[in-house]
């Protein structure tokens, strides 16, 4: 079955629900509406979030964008580059700002992809070597800075010289996490220096550093990472999540209580246009109640 369904979530006081043709938003005329839609599956997730992003870039080929890593978002990532090239999106006046970068790593082009897990590496592999991307557009945090303080502060300054972030891609992770703003955080916490924590780093060593070549001695322990009130500053937001095992995470972070202990329930405090893409696995354990929208595609 091919279907979007908007539901309408219980218990979220600070969100508006709007109509779904609103999951196409204009850049220019913010709202203040929080819509889920259901894809069938990761495929079909992937192709509806790129082809989000995809209008968004249509109406503001000048737009900022704020980037994710993960193995959540590559799908989408693929999809864009197959607009790029069969359908020309064109990416050359885009601004980026990527979400997060591991404290220690930096790109190394002299190793193989599968052992450089620095996400400045996944960026230009997984996205940008393949778009009309121009190098000076792109902006990662820096996990080599001589002083990480300094860069945080220079990328927060970075972010508003553009403008601030018109479209904030997102993730969760498994402990409820956006970027590397682990349980604990502030909402209103700025990019700064993150320690991560030993969930965060149990799934990131078996999803990337195990195969790697990583001990997990070895991996990074530390990451720069936006703030969550970074975050919240955006225009807009899409987060993303798949699979079963992100089930019952979302449903906390979506519907649960608007807590720091699960960074990503700041959504329900977003003022803006945010749509939550998921897969029937990552919504299945989402209360659903009936009215708002749901209609066969
Ligand atoms: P994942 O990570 O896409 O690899 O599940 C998501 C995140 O940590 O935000």
């Amino acid at each position: 079955m091919c279907y979007d369904t908007l539901y309408e979530a219980v218990g979220l006081t600070a969100i508006k629900y709007g109509p779904l043709h609103n999951a196409f938003p204009d850049p220019d005329n913010q709202e203040d509406i929080m819509e889920i839609v259901v894809k069938h599956d990761y495929e079909e997730m992937s192709r509806f979030a790129a082809e989000y992003i995809a209008s968004f870039i249509r109406k503001k080929p000048d737009c900022v964008i704020g980037f994710a890593t993960g193995g959540t978002p590559i799908g989408t990532y693929k999809e864009l580059i197959r607009m790029h090239r069969e359908e020309g999106l064109d990416f050359s006046n885009v601004i980026t700002f990527n979400l997060d970068e591991y404290l220690g790593l930096g790109i190394d082009w002299s190793k193989p992809y599968s052992r450089d897990q620095s996400y400045h590496r996944f960026m230009y592999e997984e996205l940008f070597c393949h778009i009309n991307i121009k190098q000076e557009n792109v902006h990662i945090p820096d996990g080599l800075a001589k002083d990480p303080e300094e860069f945080c502060k220079s990328y927060e300054a970075a972010i508003k010289e553009a403008g601030g972030i018109d479209l904030q891609i997102l993730g969760i992770g498994g402990d409820g996490h956006w970027a590397f703003n682990e349980p604990g955080s502030s909402f209103d916490s700025r990019t700064r220096v993150e320690k991560l924590n030993k969930q965060t780093l149990d799934d990131n060593y078996e999803a990337f550093f195990r195969d790697a070549g990583f001990s997990r001695e070895d991996m990074p322990r530390y990451a720069i990472t936006m703030g969550i009130g970074t975050i919240l500053e955006a225009k807009n937001i899409i987060m993303l999540a798949s699979g079963r095992k992100k089930a019952d995470i979302v449903a906390r972070a979506l519907q649960g209580p608007v807590t720091n202990e699960v960074t990503a329930s700041a959504i329900q405090l977003y003022r803006g246009n945010a749509v939550v893409v998921l897969d029937e696995e990552a919504a299945s354990r989402l209360v659903m109640l009936t009215g708002n929208a749901a209609r066969c595609c």
